[in-house]
């Protein structure tokens, strides 16, 4: 199993400060920015573009920037987080036309490619795929807003996607984004995640150092 890693969602900062915040989360120990893009189309909120990514490159950041397009359609803007320093990008199933295309678009502009399900996506977009994929999103929230539960039923599905990386030989993470953090962070991980979302659970808190190691702790790393 690869080693975790903790993807603060930016959606949950102070936008006001995002630079900074971003630079506290991450030398308070997390490994990659979790960076949601909304629309107001494809989700019912709206939320920031490739030039916010590219001002947090501008203003120093360097770790991995996870770019969660929750848009449609979603290749036109491919290219632009791509060029605004995006490290992976991962759309929704159902937001692309042409799923192994879009893949590729991502692949071409040097990004590493993912796709994401919603609770209740069925994962048969994976069947054509897996060799095309370096990321797997699965949603444990409905998207288009940070601070929800996590949907228990989707524990069942961490299983099966895991069984299915496992299976295919193919190096995958296996990312889960919703109402993640330190309560349930252990069970998430022991159905076969191994990159975890948190926005609330994190820059709700005082200490992003606490909130973190609280979470690495559950994970035994
Ligand atoms: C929801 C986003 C999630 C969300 C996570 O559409 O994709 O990344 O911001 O926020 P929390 O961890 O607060 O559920
Ligand atoms: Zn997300």
């Amino acid at each position: 199993m690869k080693p975790f890693l903790i993807a603060p969602s930016i959606l949950a900062a102070d936008f006001a400060r995002l630079g900074e915040e971003v630079e506290n989360v991450l030398a308070a120990g997390a490994d990659i920015v979790h960076f949601d893009v909304m629309d107001n189309h494809y989700v019912p909120n709206l939320s920031f573009g490739p030039m916010v990514c590219k001002a947090l490159r501008d203003y120093g950041i360097s770790a991995e920037i996870d770019v969660h397009l929750m848009v449609k359609p979603v290749d036109a803007i491919i290219p632009q987080f791509a060029q605004a320093g995006a490290s992976i990008i991962t759309f929704h199933a159902e937001a692309s036309e042409h799923i192994d295309r879009s893949l590729q678009l991502i692949k071409s502009e040097g990004c590493k490619a993912g796709l994401v399900f919603n609770p209740a996506t069925p994962l048969h977009y994976l069947d054509h795929v897996m060799d095309k994929l370096d990321m797997i999103l699965l949603m444990s929230v409905n998207p288009g807003f940070g601070g929800q539960s996590f949907i228990p039923a989707t524990l069942d599905k961490i299983r099966l996607v895991r069984e299915r990386i496992d299976k295919s030989g193919f190096d995958i993470r296996l990312e889960v984004d919703g109402g993640i953090g330190a309560h349930n962070i252990a069970e998430v991980a022991s159905a076969g995640a191994d990159v975890f979302v948190a926005g609330s659970a994190i820059f709700n808190q005082d200490n992003y150092q606490t909130a973190i190691d609280e979470m690495r702790q559950q994970l035994g790393n």
